[in-house]
């Protein structure tokens, strides 16, 4: 299966994107809908072979008995022997899910119930600001959903401290008034040193303020003995199962600022754009499947072409923090070096994910996309309306800029071009040559292109669910687990022994590195 991939790979060696672009057909053959979104990979060297050859590839990794096992709940985080139920935190309109011959629908949607009374009672009370103290899967999604609904808010301020820095949550306490502060601790273990770090800091500057911390705090967490122990009034505390992973757990009681900040009902849309895309991702045929088409571009650049990272550029400024929340979702699922058998991998894993937030990237990194050495395959994402009425020009330079740069990519400039440019501004000879060289973009450079009408709470909840089940398709191709992460833990461990070592302990078992790193880290340069 993978041969067939690789000679596509092979064949479309120098194919010309604008080429394959003259076919008046391909824009609509090599693009997916779903429920009102275009994804387009037109502008990409796939052609029906090479296509062809990554749905054979999907099919033999055996995707629809994985995807089923997935929605059934079989333990497919087979490291840690855990189902992968996120899925289930959105499954508004759907029947039992059964989990160890019991229905956990029931228990999700009380505690979904809980949420929503506390959110109304937050929103209606006291509070002004919400502080979420948490890190990764507890922060990213959180932050990210919240800024990306903006337009939608009317509950209290949300913050987000995750950085063990003291500088992120002084910074974040700074202004705030600590009686009509909350603060929600989220941590599905409730033993992260960084998280539970802020959040005896926050309940320290409640006690220095004369403010009762116990009125003031909420947890999300599995672990109820931990929350219990750090006094946590029990009906403050919002749990999630095991087969829930933290970087998908949005969408449950870890949505809680988000469910704040925008009401429960506005809530329920954005599970039930999600809900509506994993109806499409287990229905629909692979070729009309937008988490399958996604994900097999994906494989096609990276392990195909050999390009070693994505950009994922969403134009639209309350998308900023995707790109953090992306890498977390990829690189955390599929960052791995064996199979799901503990055999080495023969190929790439997931590639490095990074990007930031249209235009501003324009002025920052495009420079290397468009001229650097390394091709870059890039993943625009911009909505078709803004939220801002009034300032439709803004929207319209945004969509612009956004189309313009997956044309530039493609079209690229000439050396013949860049002469005539020069030649217009009247160079010649020698000097004309070397300034036209600096002109040239070789052009062919890939993208894909998501377009939607508007950035909605259901909006949002579709394309984060759309994101996920490209990680889950790109894993099953690889043959990895993409739902445990033990590559974090190593430094976890070892930062435990270095905060003593810090403090004076005996530091010679170090290797000679760490120990003047160490050494100046103490004042003892
Ligand atoms: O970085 C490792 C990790 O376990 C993530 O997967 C998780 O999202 C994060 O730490 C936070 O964990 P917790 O919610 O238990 O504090």
């Amino acid at each position: 299966m993978w041969h067939a991939v690789e000679r596509a790979a092979e064949a479309a060696r120098g194919r010309n994107i604008a080429a394959l672009l003259q076919d008046p057909a391909r824009a609509g053959a090599f693009s997916v809908r779903a429920d009102g979104m275009l994804l387009d990979y037109s502008k990409t060297t796939l052609d029906d072979d090479a296509r062809t050859a990554l749905l054979d590839l999907a099919e033999g990794a055996g995707l629809v008995a994985r995807r089923k096992a997935m929605f059934d709940g079989q333990p497919i985080n087979e490291t840690e022997g855990r189902a992968v139920l996120h899925t289930a935190l959105r499954n508004l309109s759907g029947g039992p899910v059964p989990l160890d011959g019991h229905d956990i629908m029931p228990g999700i949607h009380a505690t979904r119930a809980r949420m929503a009374e506390f959110a109304e009672e937050v929103r209606a009370g006291f509070v002004t600001d919400v502080i979420n103290i948490g890190i990764g899967g507890s922060h990213l999604g959180p932050e990210m959903a919240v800024r990306a609904l903006a337009p939608y808010h009317d509950g209290p301020r949300c913050h987000f401290v995750s950085n063990v820095d003291g500088a992120d949550i002084a910074d974040t306490l700074a202004g705030l008034d600590p009686a009509t502060t909350l603060v929600i601790v989220a941590s599905k273990t409730f033993t992260t040193i960084e998280t539970m770090t802020n959040a005896a800091t926050a309940r320290a500057w409640m006690q220095r303020a004369g403010v009762a911390p116990e009125p003031r705090f909420a947890a999300v967490s599995s672990a109820t003995d931990k929350t219990a122990d750090w006094g946590i009034d029990p009906a403050r505390v919002f749990g999630f199962g095991d087969y829930v992973g933290g970087r998908y757990s949005l969408w449950g009681p870890i949505g809680l600022p988000l469910m704040i900040a925008i009401g429960p009902d506005r809530f329920e849309d954005f599970l039930a754009g999600a809900e509506a895309m994993d109806r499409h991702f287990q229905d629909a045929a692979p070729l009309d499947n937008m988490p399958v088409m996604l994900a097999l571009v994906g494989i096609w650049h990276h392990q195909g072409c050999g390009h070693a990272t994505r950009a994922v550029l969403p134009y639209d400024q309350r998308l900023v923090h995707l790109p953090a929340f992306l890498q977390q979702l990829e690189m955390e699922s599929n960052g791995k070096r064996v199979t799901m058998a503990g055999e080495t991998l023969t190929r790439p894993s997931g590639p490095v994910v990074w990007g930031a937030a249209g235009t501003g990237g324009q002025h920052a990194f495009y420079q290397l996309i468009h001229q650097g050495t390394a091709v870059v395959p890039c993943e625009f994402i911009v909505a078709a309306t803004g939220h801002e009425p009034d300032l439709a020009r803004h929207h319209r330079l945004l969509v612009a800029n956004c189309l313009a740069q997956s044309e530039a990519l493609m079209r690229g400039r000439s050396m013949d071009a860049a002469r005539e440019m020069m030649r217009a501004e009247g160079y010649d000879g020698a000097e004309l040559e070397r300034q036209a060289a600096h002109r040239v973009f070789p052009g062919n450079r890939p993208s894909t292109t998501l377009i939607h009408d508007r950035l909605t709470p259901r909006r949002l909840g579709q394309i984060l669910a759309l994101y996920e089940h490209r990680v889950f398709v790109e894993g099953v191709i690889l043959g990895i687990n993409s739902f445990d992460q033990w590559g974090v833990e190593l430094g976890k461990v070892l930062a435990r022994d270095m905060e003593e070592l810090l403090e004076g302990g005996d530091a010679s078992a170090k290797d000679t590195s760490t120990r003047a790193l160490l050494g100046y880290a103490r004042g003892q340069g």
